[in-house]
């Protein structure tokens, strides 16, 4: 069944067809109206196809209207503005569209007419160093975006970029055959993988050897190659504990070293292209043609000792996925920092190969302490990951506890997990991702605001009103919206196509947790206002069946944040 805004823009741009001729006519773009005094949705595309043709646009909206069929779905349109044009939705309209949801098991969702391939390169952390609160916000805002684009219909291909490649391999190795404490390594082979790091690096001595090492694990050596296949094996064993806890994981983890065996190709063709060049004995791509980048230094994909760098494997992971999937688009998600790297390296792809797909860099901000500085512990370093994630449950523990101490202690743990891991999700995808945000435990756990709790609480209050109907009449499908509050609950719900496909088109996970939080105030008012179990049948009936159909968009909106439901809280 399509949805109201499509329906609404196909008979607008059929209306201004008929009045301006095909040529002349535009895209109807329909909008929800800011304040809903003025309507449910506007036209705002009148406007430009008047200023082409040097017509007023409040009288072009006016003939457009004479010509608009819209009865069924909309009260008659009015002009506004600048020459907008208004709908309010007919109640009949919404109660059909209702009872169609609730009987789709997408419920109302429907998949994309055209599907498209699109890569997503997320969480990528650096092997033998532990991930950090910097990696969570790629890991979830990337998991998410994925959920989003499959449950529409794309063919979504996911790709952690691990970072198994580099000099540091060279300390690494002379700190494994030199410094190694097996113990330690069994305990925390990351903590113990980060001190061998720090402890070569730090002694001037070693650095030799170190180069010396990296050359042989280059080269081939045996020896060498087993002891960087056991450094990711055991690093990808403590990341895969903190994927399972988070729920995520990937079709693929090629990782930079994947493509080693590419690189020497690439530079070459990067070089006959005429696009990288010698600088100072190193290869370089300048922009002297971008305006912007021509500025900055330029992208190094060959230092002079010969060896190559995080440019250069971006180069070749892009024609690798491009030969490979064909994809129409790729999506990076990694911190603000790397908005350059990645300018440069889109710029250069634009070059290199013609067509290249829609790229785009998904950055994010800082997570920030209370004291406004990057997150750290107490001790100065950055906050990991995995104790994070531990606080997160141990605090979400109390929370429950006291709301309803009389649960058994392992009810009250697995309620705890899926609100404190909830919680965290919740409250780095509900911000604006591109700036930085405070990290607040009391926030975030809030059981009022904008919070994961306060959802899953919404979740539970609504399913135990199903508790108390007892056996419901599940064949009812009349939908009756006789009270202002439930025709405002049910256009609500009627959003959630439109609100995923902006998530999806402005990878913006945040427009779905205020989808969510509305859902949750718009369920409360109905709730208030619109007695469900003491009405009267049909009443009783249609109430109860916008009560599950809000539950039903609760849970898949939840879901698609990565986000477990629970029965009881
Ligand atoms: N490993 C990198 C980091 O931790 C992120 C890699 C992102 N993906 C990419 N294709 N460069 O910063």
């Amino acid at each position: 069944m399509p949805s109201a805004p499509d329906i609404l823009a196909d008979a607008v741009e059929r209306a201004l067809r008929s009045v301006v001729g095909d040529e002349s006519a535009g895209a109807a773009m329909i909008r929800p109206c800011a304040d809903s005094k003025f309507g449910d949705y506007q036209a705002n595309g009148i406007m430009a196809v008047a200023k082409r043709l040097g017509q007023n646009p409040r009288a072009l909206a006016d003939k457009v209207i004479a010509q608009l069929r819209v009865a069924e779905v909309s009260e008659p349109p009015t002009v506004a503005g600048a020459g907008f044009i208004n709908f309010r939705l007919r109640s009949s309209f919404v109660a059909n569209q209702i009872a169609a949801a609730v009987a789709d098991d997408r419920l109302g969702v429907p998949t994309v007419a055209k599907p498209k391939t699109v890569v997503i390169d997320f969480s990528s952390p650096n092997v033998a160093k532990p991930m950090h609160v910097g990696h969570v916000r790629s890991t979830i805002i990337g998991d998410c975006l994925a959920r989003v684009m499959r449950f529409l219909g794309h063919h979504v291909i996911t790709d952690n970029h691990l970072g198994d490649w580099g000099t540091q391999f060279g300390m690494l190795i002379v700190g494994w055959k030199r410094f190694r404490n097996d113990g330690a390594l069994r305990q925390d082979a990351i903590g113990e993988l980060e001190r061998l790091y720090k402890y070569v690096n730090e002694r001037e001595e070693l650095r030799e050897d170190a180069k010396a090492e990296l050359v042989r694990l280059q080269q081939g050596d045996a020896e060498n190659r087993a002891i960087w296949q056991k450094i990711i094996d055991l690093s990808m064993q403590e990341f895969g504990k903190t994927y399972q806890r988070l729920g995520v994981t990937f079709d693929h983890t090629f990782g930079e070293s994947f493509y080693n065996a590419m690189l020497k190709e690439v530079v070459e063709e990067l070089k006959r292209s005429g696009l990288a060049r010698e600088s100072e004995g190193a290869m370089c791509i300048f922009f002297d043609d971008d305006p912007e980048l021509k500025k900055t230094a330029p992208l190094l994909v060959q230092k002079a000792d010969g060896a190559f760098l995080y440019g250069t494997t971006d180069m070749a992971t892009l024609k690798y996925r491009i030969d490979q999937w064909h994809p129409d688009a790729i999506i990076y998600v990694t911190d603000a920092r790397q908005q350059l790297h990645f300018k440069q390296v889109f710029a250069a792809a634009r070059k290199w190969l013609k067509p290249v797909p829609d790229l785009r860099h998904i950055y994010f901000g800082t997570i920030l302490g209370e004291n406004g500085k990057p997150l750290q512990t107490r001790e100065g370093t950055p906050v990991k990951l995995a104790s994070l994630l531990d606080e997160a449950e141990e605090r979400a523990l109390a929370v429950v506890t006291e709301k309803s101490p009389e649960l058994p202690l392992e009810t009250r743990q697995l309620i705890a997990r899926a609100v404190g891991i909830g919680a965290v999700k919740y409250a780095d995808l509900s911000q604006n991702r591109t700036t930085d945000y405070v990290f607040s435990w009391p926030k975030m756990l809030a059981m009022n605001g904008n919070t994961a709790p306060y959802m899953q609480y919404a979740y539970v209050r609504v399913q135990s009103i199903f508790r108390k109907a007892g056996a419901a009449k599940a064949d009812v499908t009349q939908v009756l919206l006789e009270h202002a509050a439930e025709l405002d609950l049910a256009k609500h719900i009627l959003r959630f196509p439109e609100t995923l496909q902006a998530v999806a088109d402005d990878d913006k996970p945040n427009w779905l947790t205020s989808y969510l939080y509305d859902l949750s105030n718009k369920f409360s008012a109905f709730y208030e206002n619109c007695p469900v179990l003491q009405s009267e049948e049909p009443t009783r009936s249609s109430r109860l069946l916008l009560c599950r159909l809000t539950a039903d968009v609760i849970k898949r909106g939840l879901n698609l944040l990565g986000i477990d439901v629970i029965e009881q809280m």
